[in-house]
């Protein structure tokens, strides 16, 4: 199974993808990693082939950027594609070039705080717990069908950067939970609606 990922900085949640991967706990390959900033971290975590990075003020507007890494992306034919990290929102053209194959994850318990700074935004509404969410992207911002969630408690005395870790160390197996539900095949996305066996989610 052939897996790209989209990032814009750290990388963890790809580290976490390509550990497994290594460790033969999930049977797929990272063809490539595509970043909006040539400098992220991300890149550096596979060989100088299977990276791509630009940057956006390079080009015209949005659709160009997102036609030039869609490009990248296609020629290397990937199963699915993880943004895990990416900092743009993708344009609706590129999302639909890509249905059904996109795959986001997003520290917040979706449909919770869609959008960013989600960690100040639930210690701030007083909420007991907060987690993260893999969900299949559609034009609207972090607002496709939820394939998996994972929880974690919101604790006394909690900052955004102490809640944002522990967000961090329930998000990397939740990712490598969902990615071993798509590699099996298992899964199907048509036009929002996704399937398990055929049965709708
Ligand atoms: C993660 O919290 C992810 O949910 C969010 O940005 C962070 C990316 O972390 N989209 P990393 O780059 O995978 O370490």
């Amino acid at each position: 199974v052939r897996i790209a990922v989209l990032a814009s900085g750290r990388g963890s949640n790809l580290q976490a993808i390509l550990d497994a991967i290594a460790h033969g706990q999930l049977q797929a390959d990272v063809v490539g990693v595509f970043s909006d900033r040539v400098d992220a971290a991300a890149l550096q975590r596979v060989p100088a082939p299977r990276r791509w990075a630009a940057s956006p003020r390079d080009f015209a507007d949005r659709v160009a950027f997102d036609t030039a890494l869609g490009d990248a992306l296609a020629a290397c034919t990937p199963d699915w594609i993880i943004c895990a990290g990416y900092m743009r929102i993708l344009g609706a053209a590129f999302v639909a070039r890509f249905e059904g194959r996109l795959v986001n994850i997003h520290p917040s318990l979706l449909p919770l705080y869609k959008g960013l700074n989600t960690h100040a935004r639930a210690l701030e509404a007083g909420d007991a717990e907060h987690g993260a969410s893999v969900h299949f992207v559609v034009p609207e911002l972090d607002a496709g069908t939820v394939l998996a969630q994972a929880r974690v408690p919101i604790l006394p005395g909690d900052s955004p950067e102490s809640l944002a870790q522990r967000v961090l160390a329930v998000e990397h197996p939740l990712l490598l939970a969902s990615l071993a539900l798509l590699a099996s095949g298992r899964i199907t996305e048509q036009g929002g609606q996704v399937q398990l066996d055929g049965h709708p989610l």
